[in-house]
């Protein structure tokens, strides 16, 4: 059967917001990630550690980050935000920060666009950053982009996903979040790839998804996950995002798509719906665009 009880994690503030051309005010973000986290999302990840001329829009996560503590204290100190380096790691634990997480590319040519490395040197990138995170106590997830397809190499091999997945687990990954970056993936090669990770020795409860939802596959394939064994999914409300760094890259699997099929198929997931609708409308308004999710859409006309 499917599992009864799935985590959500929210990546709208990081993976939503990050590719938004007009910039997002500090405090427009920190009410964004206090709604998610009323609205009973048990991970926020709330912004990036990047260097702030490849992803401006997020150039102020020591701001947000401080802000938030002021209010949240310990709460604000356990929500994940990204960390590609020893720099970045610097900077979260100078916040007190407790979750990290590294993002490799399962590709040559995303590893390079999006980290500036090779496919082998964003591991010798990372090393060091994990290491470090590791013996100061802190939880380090690890994403894995371009899992299913790549803009510029086409499909990606079972294979090369799972090797990429298994270094990042070597190096102490305690979670892989395995990504779809540009929305291409189906239920069937979700499937395949899971059972590529078994056959190598990593079982669901390492794994999490990460759905894009270009070409409206992405909930088919978290049922996909769900008949798998995989608890964890990752999901943005309203849809927002995509990635600065990938081509046609667009919106997340939205959370309240996500949120209302989990209800459906009675499994747990402890979010209020209406409550993430009423953040992702409120942060909707304020870039002028509607969410392209028909959830969202529904719900905030009733
Ligand atoms: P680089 O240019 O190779 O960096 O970029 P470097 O190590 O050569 O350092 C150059 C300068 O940058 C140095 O300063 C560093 O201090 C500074 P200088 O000495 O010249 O004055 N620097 C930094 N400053 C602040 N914070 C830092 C930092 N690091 C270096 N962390 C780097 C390499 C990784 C930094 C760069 O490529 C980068 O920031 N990339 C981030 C791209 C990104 O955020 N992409 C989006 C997230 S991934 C995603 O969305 C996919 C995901 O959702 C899953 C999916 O959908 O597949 C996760
Ligand atoms: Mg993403």
């Amino acid at each position: 059967g499917l599992p009864e009880r799935v985590t959500i994690y929210e990546v709208g503030p990081r993976d939503g917001l990050q590719n938004e051309q007009a910039l997002v005010p500090t405090e427009v973000k920190a009410s964004f990630v206090r709604q998610l986290l009323a609205a009973g999302l048990p991970i926020v990840e709330a912004t990036s550690f990047v260097h702030p001329k490849w992803v401006p829009q997020l150039a102020d996560a020591a701001e947000l980050m401080t802000g938030l503590s002021a209010d949240l204290g310990d709460r604000a100190r356990e929500l994940p935000v990204l960390v590609p380096n020893d720099r970045g790691l610097d900077r979260a634990l100078d916040l007190g920060l407790r979750h990290i997480a590294v993002f490799a590319s399962a590709t040559e040519t995303f590893a390079a666009k999006n980290l500036n490395r090779t496919l082998d040197s964003q591991f010798a990138m990372f090393e060091p950053t994990v290491a470090r995170a590791l013996a100061a106590g802190l939880d380090v997830r690890g994403y894995v982009s371009m899992c299913f397809g790549d803009p510029w190499e086409g499909p990606v091999p079972v294979e090369q996903v799972v090797t990429v997945g298994k270094r990042l687990l070597d190096l102490g990954c305690q979670q892989l979040s395995l990504g779809d970056t540009i929305g291409v993936a189906t239920a069937g090669h979700v499937k395949a790839l899971i059972a590529g990770f078994g056959r190598a020795g990593v079982g669901v409860d390492r794994l999490a998804l990460h759905f894009h939802d270009t070409y409206g596959q992405a909930l088919t394939n978290v049922h996909a996950g769900l008949q798998a064994g995989v608890t964890t999914y990752d999901a943005s409300a309203g849809g927002l995002g995509g990635c600065p760094y990938a081509r046609s890259a667009t919106g997340n699997l939205a959370t309240e798509d996500l949120v209302w099929f989990l209800t459906g198929l009675g499994i747990e997931h402890g979010v209020d719906l209406q409550a993430v609708v009423d953040a992702s409308t409120g942060m909707a308004a304020h870039l002028g665009r509607p969410s392209p999710s028909a959830v969202v859409r529904a719900l905030a006309q009733s």
